[in-house]
């Protein structure tokens, strides 16, 4: 039998209910926040993601489906392809290519799709994932670089969290300062491990080499007293940056959306600037980052475009899905009415009493003429019917219809030119 493949899955009904009406919520929200879809091709130049991602991060050197595509003559090199692992760097390509800056304006993109990432499954974690993602980007002069672009994004996070219907999410912040602020925190990191880091985890020894700030993110439980006793990021931002911070904190503070600081966020791309945040959720359990984001001010330089700062974040949908259903959240969308036909001959009255009830906006599911009446109350609980709809001989002969409420099992006889209006009810 052949298989899904690992890391891969099937989402079916009733759950794609659910992914339906999460979409379709959050699609609503982000046209009353003035965002605009994108969308972006799956798979794009593997250099993209080096360049963009950072050579050194986890996604570019462990976790990509990278593939070398066949040249289309002798004379051209054969193309390295790679399936997107994550979408800014698409997007960002996307508003270099298509110079969008010259709108002069900000881009407020959003985007819903597939990630693909060669990690090791679990529970919230797979190889084919889907993202709900949004960057806001632009030239300076539109305003891309302002702190309430930030409080902009993390308002509109935690009332579409709320809307979905997420409890009990909160929201981890923190500012990993700019490029330069980086490298001095990396410095002070690097000196500060040099005398501790043979006591800690292979993992950060590889790190305190590679990419000192991953050390932050270790979860062993012996290597947390000397995690906590490293230097902190806060001692490293510049004025402006620091100022920059206080502004997104006081303006989320006005806004009343709650926060918490977590200087030992570390997140896993390297294109991230000031601004960073992860919204987590208690029911997810160890992969209990719900979404991630933040600043990348200078990416789209880094990709050879002009000079455009932006800030986003990407909901990973799976996790999101899973956080609702641990909550209780009921995927099944219900159908108004189940239209029963009852003897032979009557399928065909059924069906064009369904297609009347269907055009005028009422779900209508249908059963077959030769079920019992039986069966067809069994079905039509099954679909989560409200009402059913029995279409007999003597129904057709006087075009009235016995509709039953299955909820509290009264019946009525409602005449055919009113029962849209009764099935509305
Ligand atoms: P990220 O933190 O790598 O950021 O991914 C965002 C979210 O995607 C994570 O918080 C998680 O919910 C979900 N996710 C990541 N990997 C997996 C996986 N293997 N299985 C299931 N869910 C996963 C980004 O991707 C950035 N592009 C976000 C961003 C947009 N930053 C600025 N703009």
């Amino acid at each position: 039998m052949i298989k899904a493949v690992r890391g891969t899955r099937d989402l079916l009904p009733p759950d794609t209910d659910l992914w339906n009406r999460v979409e379709a919520k959050v699609r609503d929200i982000f046209a009353r926040y003035s965002f605009h879809e994108i969308r972006t091709p799956i798979f794009e130049d593997t250099q993209l993601f080096s360049r963009g991602v950072g050579e050194e991060t986890d996604i570019v050197s462990k976790e990509m489906f990278t593939w070398e595509d066949k040249a289309r003559a002798q004379s051209e090199k054969a193309q390295l392809l790679t399936l997107r692992p994550e979408n800014t760097a698409g997007v960002v390509r996307a508003y270099i290519e298509h110079g969008l800056d010259r709108q002069g304006t900000l881009q407020k993109l959003y985007y819903i799709g597939p990630q693909f990432r060669r990690e090791r499954p679990q529970k919230g974690r797979y190889r084919q994932f889907y993202q709900i993602g949004a960057e806001i980007i632009g030239p300076p002069s539109a305003g891309s670089e302002s702190p309430a672009r930030d409080a902009e994004v993390l308002e509109m996070l935690a009332t579409l969290l709320d809307e979905v219907g997420l409890r009990d999410w909160s929201l981890q912040l923190n500012s990993v300062g700019c490029a330069e602020d980086r490298a001095r925190y990396n410095k002070a990191l690097r000196e500060a491990l040099q005398p501790v880091v043979h006591q800690m985890c292979a993992d950060c020894q590889r790190r305190a080499e590679t990419n000192p700030l991953r050390v932050l993110d270790c979860k062993h439980p012996e290597d947390q007293p000397i995690i906590e006793r490293l230097p902190k990021i806060s001692d490293y931002l510049d004025q402006p940056c620091r100022e920059h911070f206080a502004q997104v904190r006081k303006m989320l503070e006005a806004l009343n959306v709650p926060y918490a600081i977590n200087e030992r966020m570390v997140r896993g791309l390297d294109y991230y600037t000031r601004t960073t945040f992860e919204f987590t959720h208690g029911g997810l359990g160890a992969q209990s980052a719900v979404l991630g984001g933040g600043r990348y001010d200078g990416l789209s330089e880094s990709l050879d475009g002009p000079k455009a700062p932006g800030i986003g974040f990407a909901i990973g949908e799976d996790r999101l899905i899973l956080a609702l259903q641990s909550q209780g959240e009921q995927p099944a969308e219900k159908v108004q009415a189940f239209v029963a036909p009852l003897g032979l001959g009557t399928n065909g009255h059924a069906l064009t009493l369904a297609r009347e009830l269907r055009r005028a906006g009422v779900s209508a599911d249908l059963g077959e003429e030769n079920f019992r009446l039986k069966k067809s109350f069994e079905l039509a609980e099954k679909a989560g019917a409200q009402y059913i709809v029995i279409v007999g001989e003597n129904e057709v002969a006087s075009d009235t219809f016995a509709v039953k409420n299955l909820a509290t099992g009264g019946q009525v006889q409602v005449p055919r030119s009113q029962l849209v209006e009764y099935l509305r009810k």
